[in-house]
C-alpha cells in the first residue's frame, strides 16, 4: 500500500499507474480512520468492484459542529494502516488539514433541506454540508469510477448518492451492509466512548429496531405507536433518544400509503455521553 499525504502525490501515483498498465477501474472508500470491521468490509467489497482500491483517512472538521468530538475523535493511524494493508488497499490518501483545507473552505456543496435538515441534520445542523463538501473534494482528487459508503449511515448514503446523481458525477455509488458485533450493536468508532456498563446496554438500540421490523412485517401499520413504544423503552433504560422513526428508504420522508416502496426504521439516542445511531431496512 502506498501512502500519500498530498493532493499532488495521490494524483501523480494514479496517473503513473495508468501510464504503466493502462486504464484501471478505481474504487474509493473514504473514511475518518479508527477503522473497524465495518470499514474493512467496505474495502473488501471495493476489491470486487474494480482494479485499484483507494482509501482515505481524514477527520473532516467541516462535518463536526462546535462542541462535538472533533478534537478527541480517535486517531489511530498506525493500526489503521495495518488493517488496510491486510485488506488489500493499493493507495491510501491521508492528507493533513492544511493540505486539504489550505484556506478556509468557502465553496461548499449544500444538500437540499429535505435531505439535510431532517433526522441527523436536524440534530446536527450543517453536518451534511460538511460531509458533501469533503466527499466532493475527495472525489475530485481521486477521480474514482465507484465509491462505497455504509448503510449504517443511511441518511449520509442518501445525501451522497443524490449529490452524485444530481451533479452528474461519473461515479457509481455502492452501498455496504451494516457490520455488527455479535450482540447486534452496529460497529462505530464512537463505540469506544462507551463505558463497560454502557457497552452492555448498547445492543438495546438494535433490539428495539428489530422489534419494530418484526411488528411491521407482521402487519402493524400504526407507525406512531411503534415509534413511541421504542422511545419509551429506551428512556426507561437510561437512554436519551433523539428520534426513532419509520421512513421511506427512497427519501426518508414519513410513509403515506401503499406506494411508499421499502421502509426503514432509524434511530439516534444518547447513552450517557456517547450518541449512537442505527437503522434497519424493513
Ligand atoms: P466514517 O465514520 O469513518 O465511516 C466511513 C465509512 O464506513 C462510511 O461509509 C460509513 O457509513 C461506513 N461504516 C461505518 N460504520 C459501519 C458499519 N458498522 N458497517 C458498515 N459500514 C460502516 O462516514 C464517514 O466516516 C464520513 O462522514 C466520510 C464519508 C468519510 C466523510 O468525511
Amino acid at each position: 500500500m502506498k501512502i500519500h499525504n498530498t493532493v499532488a502525490g495521490i494524483r501523480e501515483a494514479l496517473r503513473s499507474d495508468r501510464a504503466a498498465s493502462g486504464p484501471k477501474r478505481i474504487v474509493f472508500v473514504p473514511t475518518m480512520g479508527n477503522l473497524h470491521d465495518g470499514h474493512i468490509q467496505l474495502v473488501r467489497d471495493a476489491r470486487k468492484h474494480g482494479d485499484t482500491v483507494v482509501a482515505s483517512i481524514f477527520v473532516n472538521r467541516l462535518q463536526f459542529l462546535p462542541g462535538e468530538d472533533f478534537q478527541k475523535y480517535p486517531r489511530t493511524f498506525e493500526a489503521d494502516c495495518a488493517l488496510l494493508i491486510e485488506a488489500g488497499v493499493d493507495h491510501l490518501f491521508a492528507p493533513s488539514e492544511d493540505e486539504l483545507y489550505p484556506q478556509p473552505q468557502r465553496y461548499v456543496v449544500e444538500p437540499p433541506a429535505e435531505h439535510a435538515d431532517i433526522l441527523e441534520g436536524a440534530i446536527r445542523p450543517g453536518h451534511f454540508r460538511g460531509v458533501a463538501t469533503v466527499v466532493m473534494k475527495l472525489f475530485h482528487i481521486v477521480r474514482p469510477h465507484a465509491a462505497l459508503f455504509g448503510k449504517k449511515d443511511f441518511q449520509q448514503f442518501l445525501v451522497l448518492s443524490s449529490m452524485v446523481r444530481e451533479l452528474a458525477e461519473p461515479i457509481e455509488v455502492i452501498p455496504g451492509e451494516t457490520v455488527r458485533a455479535p450482540d447486534g450493536l452496529a460497529l462505530s468508532s464512537r463505540n469506544g466512548y462507551l463505558t463497560p456498563a454502557e457497552r452492555a446496554e448498547a445492543p438495546r438500540l438494535h433490539r428495539e429496531l428489530s422489534a419494530i421490523v418484526s411488528a411491521v412485517r407482521a402487519g402493524e401499520r400504526d407507525w406512531a405507536k411503534l415509534e413511541q413504544k421504542a422511545i419509551a423503552e429506551l428512556k426507561s433504560h437510561g437512554w436519551a433518544p433523539d428520534y426513532v422513526v419509520i421512513r421511506r428508504c427512497s427519501d426518508l420522508q414519513p410513509p403515506t400509503g401503499p406506494d411508499d416502496g421499502p421502509l426503514v426504521v432509524l434511530a439516534a439516542a444518547r447513552l450517557g455521553a456517547p450518541r449512537l445511531i442505527d437503522n434497519i431496512e424493513i
